[in-house]
């Protein structure tokens, strides 16, 4: 069994410093949830207020919006997880968000971002939220297109730590983040539960050549969902862990990057001959290899929960990602994983997909 989520920080930080440009502002929280609580009090977002979210989204995010008292509007996503310009300006004009949120689904860059004409939709007031909870964000490579322009990651998902950094325009940065003593048993629980997550999937890793490793990679999933579960649910937002905030400013932008990119081709080598009925693509551009979170699969709704249940038996434990967002009621989406830090053995890959439609996942891992 192998590990789903990223172990072994070290391999994901160097020894220099990076630097932060000074026109860019920056925060630190706990989670993704807790700096979005934080910027709509600090922005004065009234209670009933739209957030405009895309469909491929995080139910449990929308549930945890709707606590803290605003509305979730949804505007469309293809199942290529594609959603066009004038598609956007459709639902800006219908729904007058004061928040809208744009997401680059798998850290693949939004093309929302490649020509923004929907922004002449948008008041200047409104909130932009850049969603990266699936990037990997370099401060020196941000662009900032609008006042109100925030751009929030989610550590967790990407490397081996909890927390979220917030990075918005230097000028406009008329607030903090709250004191430690702010949901502070809250804080200290989800970071307790990310600490036990990390210790079960570094056993299953450990004990991946024996029986072991299976029970070690159930729990580990099942604390995770516990921890995602609880993640966002604090009415008041808390601030990120000091010590995890020091180490996110290590991160190796450039070997995160470079593995990445082998990672991503790959799969697109190994997976090129997919029966295109069962399996079918995410569209990128060349430059997104090194910034995705995974390799995209989308399931057709009709054969998509016996792929996975094979998937499964195989010995990878992959779970259909963000299942409970309105995109996933028409088709579904696995994630093969990419672990940043980490060595491909290319010999493990032999054929993953015969001429069936038999998924042999194990046989096409990585290992440190
Ligand atoms: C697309 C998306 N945005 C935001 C979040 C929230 O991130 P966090 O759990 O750090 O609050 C999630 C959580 O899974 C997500 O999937």
């Amino acid at each position: 069994m192998i590990p789903l989520k990223p172990i072994f920080l070290w391999k994901y930080l160097k020894f220099k410093r990076n630097i932060i440009p000074k026109n860019v502002g920056r925060l630190f929280y706990l989670s993704y949830e807790d700096a979005l609580w934080d910027i709509l009090d600090k922005r004065n977002v009234k209670k009933g207020s739209i957030i405009l979210v895309p469909e491929f989204f995080c139910g449990d995010v929308e549930n945890n919006i709707r606590k803290h008292g605003y509305k979730v509007s949804y505007y469309p996503v293809s199942k290529h997880l594609k959603t066009s310009s004038r598609q956007l300006s459709i639902a800006i004009n219908k729904y007058h968000p004061t928040v809208l949120v744009i997401f680059h689904a798998l850290g693949i860059t939004n093309s929302l971002f490649e020509n923004p004409i929907w922004l002449k939709d948008l008041s200047g007031k409104t909130i932009l939220i850049e969603d990266c909870v699936h990037k990997i964000v370099n401060p020196q490579k941000i662009k900032f297109i609008k006042k109100n322009h925030f751009i929030i990651d989610s550590l967790r998902k990407v490397i081996p730590l909890q927390g979220s950094v917030v990075y918005t325009q230097k000028n406009e940065l008329n607030f903090t983040e709250p004191t430690i003593f702010q949901s502070w048993k809250y804080a200290t629980v989800v970071t307790f539960w990310w600490m036990i997550m990390q210790m079960l999937w570094n056993l299953t890793h450990f004990t991946r050549k024996t029986d072991l490793s299976n029970w070690f990679s159930i729990k580990a999933n099942q604390v995770m969902k516990i921890g995602y579960d609880l993640i966002g649910d604090s009415i008041l937002p808390a601030r990120g862990f000091f010590v995890f905030n020091f180490l996110q400013q290590f991160i190796d932008f450039k070997k995160i990057e470079q593995i990445k990119m082998k990672q991503i081709e790959f799969y697109e080598e190994t997976l090129s001959n997919l029966p295109k009925n069962i399996f079918q693509k995410v569209p990128y551009k060349n430059s997104d290899k090194g910034k995705m979170i995974a390799y995209p699969l989308v399931l057709p709704l009709k054969t998509a929960y016996k792929t996975l249940e094979k998937i499964r038996k195989s010995g990878l434990l992959l779970n259909f990602e963000l299942d409970d967002s309105h995109w996933s009621k028409k088709q579904k989406i696995i994630y093969l994983p990419c672990p940043p830090a980490g060595r491909f053995v290319k010999n493990l890959a032999t054929t993953m997909i015969s001429t069936t439609t038999i998924f042999s996942a194990t046989q096409f891992f990585y290992c440190f």
